[in-house]
Parts: structure tokens; sequence; C-alpha cells
């Protein structure tokens, strides 16, 4: 992944057990290559009230409204962790170029190996897709975090925009070492005994198998224009999910929904992975990576 080497191609994504190191530790223990944390933001944030996850089929649609400990609280916890040099991401997130750096900022000391910037969460206003939607404010904040660290930053993009590869583009213009995508898209789940919105928020952010072809598609389109490292992410839980993504042009691979009903999965992935590319011949990833393009 550009000037970063991990252990295995299979990664935890951002957020989906809340804010506690713990996942992020014991996911890598289970055999995950990196793990991002939730996306912390420069002040502490509480979320929204319940409910604030509904299962949908195919997945679940959250608006948990980012609740974080705040980036010096969250920089304390990181201090704290036993075991140096571990493949562990922090995400942030920030109204603005500002609001991003001073999380950086207050990050930065502690011993990860980068970040990735959260350019959209779809279901929190003046945050999401208010910065990840604009090229220019996407360019702004990622040549403001480059400015602010020394470490890789990777964007973290969103499905809820025409303007996809014209947002990927911008961040990596402005210095951007490797995209993630996607975030969860932009959904309304109704109760109907309730008679209204599903969630406290109303809006939300579906996840989970559901959106997995929406998903390959934007790696498949960002692979078709740009060079910089991918990571998939949205609906992946096996390994066969995870070679569709190195097929449409991702590098590497988070897994979110799939590991709240079992999280012990990476090893299996990774297993998995390694059995197909034996049968099929393939010596390295990078053999795999990109081959539906090649139609
Ligand atoms: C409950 C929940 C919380 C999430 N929190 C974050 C977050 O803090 N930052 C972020 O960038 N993405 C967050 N996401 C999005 C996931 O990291 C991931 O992009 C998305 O769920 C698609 O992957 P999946 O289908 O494997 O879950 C969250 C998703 C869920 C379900």
């Amino acid at each position: 992944m550009g000037s970063l080497r991990f252990a295995n191609p299979t990664a935890l994504a951002s957020g989906v057990h809340g804010s506690s190191l713990s996942k992020v530790l014991q996911a890598l223990k289970m055999g995950a290559g990196a793990a991002v944390t939730k996306s912390i933001g420069v002040v502490p944030r509480e979320g929204y009230p319940d409910p604030t996850m509904v299962e949908v089929e195919g997945g679940m649609v959250n608006a948990a409204g980012l609740p974080n400990p705040g980036a010096a609280m969250f920089s304390e916890q990181l201090a704290e962790v036993e075991g140096k040099s571990l493949p562990i991401v922090v995400s942030v997130f920030g109204a603005d170029e500002a609001e991003f750096t001073s999380a950086v900022r207050a990050l930065d000391g502690n011993d990860f190996v980068a970040y990735e910037l959260n350019l959209s969460c779809p279901h929190v206003s003046g945050v999401g897709i208010e910065v990840g939607h604009l090229p220019e404010e996407v360019s702004r904040v990622t040549k403001a975090v480059k400015a602010a660290t020394g470490k890789p930053v990777f964007a973290k993009l969103s499905p809820n925009t025409e303007r996809l590869v014209e947002v990927a583009q911008a961040a990596v213009d402005a210095g951007a070492d490797g995209l993630t995508a996607i975030n969860t898209v932009r959904s309304f789940p109704i109760d109907i005994v309730k008679g209204g919105p599903a969630l406290s928020h109303g809006f939300g952010g579906l996840s989970g198998a559901a959106i997995r072809p929406i998903a390959l598609r934007c790696v498949y389109e960002l692979r078709e224009q740009l060079g910089v490292p991918i990571v998939g992410c949205g609906g992946v839980g096996t390994w066969e999910d995870a070679v569709q993504f190195f097929l449409a042009g991702a590098n590497m691979v988070q897994l979110g929904t799939s590991t709240i009903k079992r999280f012990d999965r990476f090893n299996d992935v990774n297993l998995g992975i390694i059995s197909y590319m034996k049968r099929k011949g393939f010596a390295k990833l990078e053999d795999l990576v990109g081959r539906a393009h090649a139609r």
C-alpha cells in the first residue's frame, strides 16, 4: 500500500464497534492486517439518541452521529496501547481543514501507521457529505492534513455523489497516499409500527452485503482513473467478497458490518484468498488487482 506494508490485505473498518480501542486490538490479534479506529473529532461528541441502528435485508442502517471521546482523550488511550508499531489506522473527521488538522495535531505523536480521513459520513450535517462531496473542500482538507503530519493519509470516499472520481482525484492531487471506498449509502428506513422513521435521526447509512455491488462499482470507477492504493470496503464478509474487490482494483479490503455477527473472520478470509490464488496460479496479490478491467 504505497509506503506501507501489511501482513495481509484484510482490515477492520472504522467505527462499527464503537470508539473503544479494544476491538481494534482484538481484530489485530485475530489476524487482521490492519485495523481502523472510530472516526475521532477535535471535541467529544455524544452521538444521537436511540434507536441508532436498524437491521434490514442484507445489512443494517445506522445513524450513530459519530460519538467519540475527542482527539485529546483518544490520544491518551492510544498512548496506553502496549506493543509498538501495530498496524493501527486512525480515522479523523471535522467540519473544515482547521478541525481536521487540530485533531491530527492532538493524535500525531502516538504510534500508529496512517490516517483515514472520514470525508463521507452520510448522517452528520456539517462534517460528512458537506465536506466529502466537494472536490475543493476535499483538496483543502487533504492538503492541510498532509502538511500537519508525516504519516500516510487515506481519503475515505462517499458513494452518495456522482462526483466520486472528481473528489478522489482532488484528494490524490492534494497529496492523499490512497483511497478507501466506500462509506455507507445514505438511506431512510421506515418503521410501520411506529408509523415513522426507524432511526431517531431519520437518515442513516446502509452497510453490509446489500451495498457490495455499489462499493465494487466505486472501486472499479476509481481504478479506471487512478493508480494510487485503494482499500475496498462495503459488504465484505468472506474471501469470495474480498476477491471481487481485488478484481475490481482494490489492493486491500476492510470488513465492517460482517464482523458484528462474527468477529473472527479475518483468518478465514486470508486463507481463502491464498487458496484461490494457488488454484488460479497467481503468485502475488498484485497479479489479481484490477483484472476485471482487462476484459
Ligand atoms: C455502526 C457503524 C458505525 C460506523 N462508524 C464509522 C466511522 O466512525 N467512520 C467511518 O469512516 N465509517 C464508519 N462506518 C462505516 C464503515 O466503516 C464502512 O465504511 C461501511 O459500514 C461499509 O462497510 P461494511 O458493509 O463492511 O460495514 C460505520 C458503520 C457502521 C455500521
